[in-house]
């Protein structure tokens, strides 16, 4: 009891969260989404995810208490994501943050978005190995990050340089007439299908690769499947769905798991941690594996739940700042959409 209660709030996509984590224990992870608003739309809308966050705030913050069995006056600090992300989105979460930490009297730590998706895994699995290195793919972004200290120093070794995975996942799951978001409906196609059809790898072969080693590319595989698909339509023969669902995916998680291996090889990391929404994905978490044991790494996969955006993540990295000692961010503290690991 001893150890700091942290209350985190997450908003800066279309996830309204809530966490509560003790020191290293998850109490509570409280998340209500707007993504059922957004699917008509077949994206997330930042207008409709603003509005969502508001009305959610409120209940999620009561919701969480509810269920973790704490009283708001016994919580110790305030963390919330200040980046990046949608800009509106981020705003009623950090107005919220500063507002809840102004009132219980107790200091506010605004943290990075992704160093957050990293932290997570502290409740799942213990403390994280330093250095780690982490692969982050989901809908906003695809990065592999080399991480000496989630509190205070996350380099970023290369991002998508144009979509992110999950985007290609909703992408292609769209020409495939599945519904939004596509990931895990590509996923359980491909379970039926077979890895027939090689797509391309993106930024995996000569200069491209010297250039952007540790960078990806999806958006020449998200054509490559488009034309394919309307080339096998304007035969007059049916779109076999499975088979393409798994010949994608496997291109995916092949570049993916690829890419976090050779940075771990070239940095003499051990550790690899796979976060974000598409870290669901099964195939990429057996790929994954059998690389990482193949490779003598070990591999860390929180839960799904807690690879997709929740407030979980920024709960457990405020408990990560406060144990060390890190200095709290002010009460003028801004969103800022674009910031920086
Ligand atoms: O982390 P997340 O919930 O939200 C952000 O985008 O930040 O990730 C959502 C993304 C979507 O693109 C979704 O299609 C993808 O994660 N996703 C998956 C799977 N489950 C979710 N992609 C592939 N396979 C899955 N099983
Ligand atoms: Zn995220």
């Amino acid at each position: 009891e001893d150890e700091p209660l942290v209350l985190g709030i997450e908003t800066s996509c279309d996830e309204t969260g809530v966490g509560l984590v003790r020191g290293h224990t998850l109490l509570v992870d409280a998340v209500a989404s707007s993504v059922e608003e957004h699917a008509r739309f077949g994206g997330v809308v930042p207008e409709v995810a603003s509005r969502a966050h508001l009305e959610a705030m409120v209940p999620t913050l009561e919701r969480a208490c509810r269920e973790a069995g704490v009283r708001l006056g016994d919580v110790d600090a305030v963390a919330v994501t200040s980046g990046p992300g949608l800009a509106g989105a981020l705003m009623v979460g950090v107005a919220s943050a500063k507002a809840l930490a102004l009132a219980l009297g107790v200091p506010l730590y605004g943290v990075n978005h992704l160093a957050s998706h990293v932290a997570v895994d502290v409740v799942e699995h213990g403390p994280l190995p330093e250095p780690t290195l982490a692969l982050l793919v989901s809908g906003g972004h695809s990065s592999l990050l080399l991480v000496p200290d989630v509190t205070a120093d996350v380099r970023s070794l290369g991002s998508t340089i144009d979509d992110a995975a999950g985007e290609a996942f909703d992408k292609v799951a769209r020409v495939l007439g599945l519904p939004f978001p596509g990931g895990p409906h590509i996923d359980r196609a491909a379970r039926e299908g077979q890895v027939v059809i090689d797509f391309p790898r993106g930024l995996t072969g000569g200069r491209d690769l010297e250039r952007h080693r540790f960078d990806f590319s999806f958006s020449g595989l998200k054509t490559a499947v488009s034309r394919w698909v309307a080339a096998r339509e304007a035969s007059g023969e049916p779109v076999p769905v499975a088979d393409v669902a798994a010949s994608f995916q496997e291109a995916v998680t092949d570049v993916l798991t690829r890419k976090a291996l050779d940075a771990c090889r070239r940095h003499g990391v051990g550790h690899l941690q796979v976060g974000g929404g598409v870290a669901a994905n099964s195939r990429l978490r057996a790929m994954a594996q059998e690389r990482c044991d193949a490779a003598g790494v070990e591999l860390r996969v929180p839960r799904p739940g807690l690879c997709t955006d929740n407030g979980a993540m920024v709960a457990a990295l405020g408990a990560q700042m406060v144990l060390r000692g890190r200095e709290a961010s002010a009460l003028d503290l801004r969103a800022d959409s674009s910031m920086p690991v």
